[in-house]
């Protein structure tokens, strides 16, 4: 049996109807900002593989030290053992991150990385027997798809049916020019009837909401206030972490630091899986205590996994790195060379861009969002061109890995303006 065959007989895709889903596309390698498939085609990956490989497929540094580390540990149980992997990634998380952050939780995924901020946020709470209730959040944010990470998403075709499940959030519309007054306003209203435990957040891009972008500032504005009332700050940077957006954090970007930060996806490159939950040593002291009912109860079989910690401090190495930081300069005025040309094309609007994403949107009659079907027609023809891009809907945007070629990204560049001429 061929692997399509065999993928055919026994695999579910995520986010992908079988019955109508036509075959995956069987890839074999990677080198760089490139995927091989089975028939020797190749595609450049512009949306770095789900928004993770930050320094391309197969990259030599995080292979060797994943190499170096199966050789001595695979994994070790985290609860009563450690190892010097996850040491060494937490001084140098805590060195790159926002000064108040001092303790470092570690867990699987993107999901499980919100998932920890929520609890720790509810518990810290608790352990004060202080009564809170519920989580703000942004409307079309997205936060992962496990039931605490669902309830503090936006509302759509991917929770419908799990609603009765998930618990109450309260969703302010994203803040802009026109709106900052009334979303504050909002904002107050809710504070003041619900006392929410936490505010939790995608800084400045939004991103499987559709690549949403809005002002630092204005989040600055919400934090204060959000603060003021005493409520937890999550900023969840699971894709935004990592050099994303130009700085090595959004929270960079921003005055007023959170209290909780959310990574994952860029952490190791791409390589293995892993979550973190960073948090201020205020909210860690409250857990800190001999009565055992104050504990964080919460834990993995892969947390702290040594291969992904060694993957994870390569990545970093590489992300600090001299040649890394002028790649991610490199996009950054590339995109935007490629706004001006895209400036003068009546089909698309709202062109936005925040360090290495560009995105816009096409105009279109029919609904706008992630059920818009245009995304079809275009994914077809950017793979059968040799470019991975997988727009939301009528929403088109390039997240590439930080070591893509000027030619590659020119690509990737001349595939979307033809695109937009068979629309
Ligand atoms: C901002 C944000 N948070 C959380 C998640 C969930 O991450 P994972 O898919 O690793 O569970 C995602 C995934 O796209 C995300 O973009």
């Amino acid at each position: 049996m061929s692997i399509l065959e065999i993928d055919k007989k026994n695999i579910w895709h995520p986010f992908t109807q079988m019955k109508t889903s036509p075959a995956p596309i069987n890839i074999v390698s990677g080198k760089g900002a490139k995927i091989f498939d089975e028939n020797g085609n190749e595609y450049i990956d512009a949306i770095s593989s789900w928004w993770v490989n930050i320094h391309g497929h197969c990259n030599e540094t995080i292979q060797k030290a994943i190499l170096k580390q199966i050789q001595k540990l695979e994994h070790v149980i985290f609860a009563g053992f450690t190892h010097e992997n996850a040491a060494l990634l937490s001084e140098k998380l805590i060195s790159i991150l926002p000064e108040n952050q001092n303790k470092i939780f570690f867990s699987d995924n993107g999901s499980t990385a919100v998932e920890v901020a929520l609890k720790m946020t509810i518990q810290y709470w608790k352990n004060q027997n202080i009564q809170r209730n519920g989580f703000i959040a942004f409307e079309d944010s997205y936060h992962g798809d496990t039931l605490g990470a669902m309830s503090v998403g936006s509302r759509s075709v991917f929770t419908d049916a799990f609603s009765g499940y998930m618990f109450e959030s309260y969703h302010a519309p994203l803040p802009s020019e026109e709106n900052i007054d009334s979303v504050m306003t909002q904002l107050e209203n809710i504070i003041q009837e619900k006392k929410p435990a936490g505010f939790i957040f995608e800084p400045i891009v939004l991103g499987a909401g559709g690549m949403r972008m809005y002002e630092p500032k204005f989040l600055d504005m919400i934090i204060e206030l959000c603060r003021k009332n005493d409520i937890i700050i999550i900023a969840d940077e699971v894709m935004t972490g990592f050099g994303r957006l130009g700085k090595t954090f959004a929270s960079d970007y921003l005055t007023n630091k959170p209290d909780i930060i959310c990574l994952s996806k860029g952490i190791t490159g791409g390589f293995l899986p892993m979550g973190v939950t960073s948090c201020a040593k205020y909210i860690y002291d409250i857990f800190y205590s001999d009565d055992i009912t104050k504990t964080f109860f919460h834990g993995h079989s892969y947390t702290a996994n040594p291969i992904s910690c060694a993957a994870a401090n390569a990545s970093i190495d590489l992300l600090l790195s001299e040649k890394c930081q002028n790649n991610i300069e490199q996009i950054m005025n590339l995109h935007n060379e490629f706004i001006q040309i895209l400036k003068n094309n009546d089909k698309i609007k709202n062109i936005r861009q925040k360090g290495t994403i560009l995105a816009f949107d096409i105009n279109t009659s029919d609904n706008e969002g992630y059920t818009n079907q245009i995304k079809n027609i275009l994914y077809d023809y950017y793979i059968k061109n040799g470019v991975l891009l997988r727009p939301l809907g009528n929403v088109i945007y390039i997240l590439p890995p930080y070591c893509i070629t000027k030619d590659e990204l020119n690509r990737v560049y001349e595939i979307i303006n033809l695109s937009l001429k068979i629309i």
